[in-house]
């Protein structure tokens, strides 16, 4: 007999406008199609309380922009017969397993984590961190455990936050005596990071994007715009690939032509104009099958919301029973453990 099937769960933020850019496609959902194909469990989340930790006065817009998240996700090829896509506010268990949570990790380690002072630094947060901002790692530690998840495929910047779940839950097993938790293993996807066209981070938050959403012709002026070498100034001028966006670029959505193209760039023979206007041909063909998956999710906004509705039933049963283990662990009985 198969052994059990294994399970993910991973989640995104519904930041900005709600619409997924090139980094979310080839750094996370690729690797959620790939397992959801290999069989495993996948259990997806819109991460909508998360985006409150950074924006509170945002939220009248979150719903709107969970739905793109949602549009996008399934255009990338989720399928709601294999996966489970919900939303994290829809599920009240995450607010309660955070609070617990909150009680088995340190302030000091929270000060500690890496990715808090990215985003003070790129948002311009100065000192003014949130109480529920400190927390962002709790939460999402509550994310992956109240669905016991073995595995987490994210990008590289999220490892911080994987440590910290993982600490989490052998805290728990410990301190309550009882492996309620498995320890969550971090999957690494094809593209560790994809840079955006000025070179720092691709994020939406930095305006350097190329959504899975653009059109052939905003493809081809985002990568127009993009920062190439800057010693290449003429067309003819040798180039170096290594650090270049587009090139970059190249070795994702075009692999077959990278050698020749890295020669040429050498070797002066190819400008960047004509090579940016290859890249943005590759990745408009690239993105075609999304393209054409997303007209029709656009098209039947109610059939999305279905599978929200169907995904948030599936996700409510799990989370229940996790929260009933964890009460039992704990010894939280109410007063059904006391004798008259
Ligand atoms: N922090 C993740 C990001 O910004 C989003 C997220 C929230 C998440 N909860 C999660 C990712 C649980 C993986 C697992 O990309």
């Amino acid at each position: 007999m198969a052994s059990s099937p294994k399970r993910i769960l991973s989640g995104m933020q519904p930041s900005g406008t709600g619409r997924l850019h090139l980094g979310n496609l080839v750094g996370a959902l690729e690797n959620w199609v790939r397992f959801q194909e290999a069989g495993w469990e996948n259990y997806h989340m819109v991460a909508d309380w998360h985006t409150l930790t950074t924006k509170p006065e945002g939220s009248a817009q979150l719903d709107e922009q969970t739905l793109e998240v949602l549009i996008d996700w399934l255009s990338a090829g989720l399928d709601p017969e294999k996966s489970v896509l919900f939303i994290q506010s829809h599920i009240p268990q995450h607010a309660e397993l955070f609070l617990i949570f909150s009680m088995l990790v340190t302030t000091a380690r929270l000060e500690r984590n890496p990715t808090l002072k990215e985003v003070v630094r790129n948002l311009d947060l100065d000192e003014n961190i949130s109480y529920g901002h400190l927390g962002y790692p709790v939460l999402q530690a509550a994310d992956i455990l109240l669905y016991k998840a073995n595995a987490v495929p994210v990008g590289e910047d999220q490892l911080p936050h994987l440590e910290i779940t993982r600490e989490i839950a052998r805290r728990f097993n410990k301190l309550y005596k009882k492996r309620v938790f498995p320890i969550p293993e971090p999957k690494l996807s094809r593209v560790k990071r994809l840079p955006g066209l000025d070179g720092n981070k691709m994020s939406k938050s930095l305006g350097n994007t190329i959504y899975i959403s653009d059109s052939p012709e905003q493809i081809q002026s985002q990568v127009m715009s993009a920062i190439t070498d800057p010693e290449k100034i003429r067309k003819n001028d040798p180039g170096h690939p290594e650090i270049c966006n587009v090139f970059a670029y190249h070795t994702v959505f075009n692999e077959e032509e990278v050698p020749q193209i890295e020669q040429d760039c050498r070797s002066g023979a190819l400008g960047c104009v004509d090579c940016k206007k290859n890249c943005a041909a590759k990745i408009t063909e690239y993105l075609a099958p999304v393209r054409e998956k997303r007209a029709h999710y656009v098209a039947n906004k109610g059939e999305v919301i279905d599978i929200a509705n169907a995904g948030d039933v599936a996700a409510g049963a799990v989370a229940r029973e996790t929260m009933a283990d964890i009460k039992a662990a704990m010894k939280l009985r109410g007063f059904d453990g006391i004798s008259g």
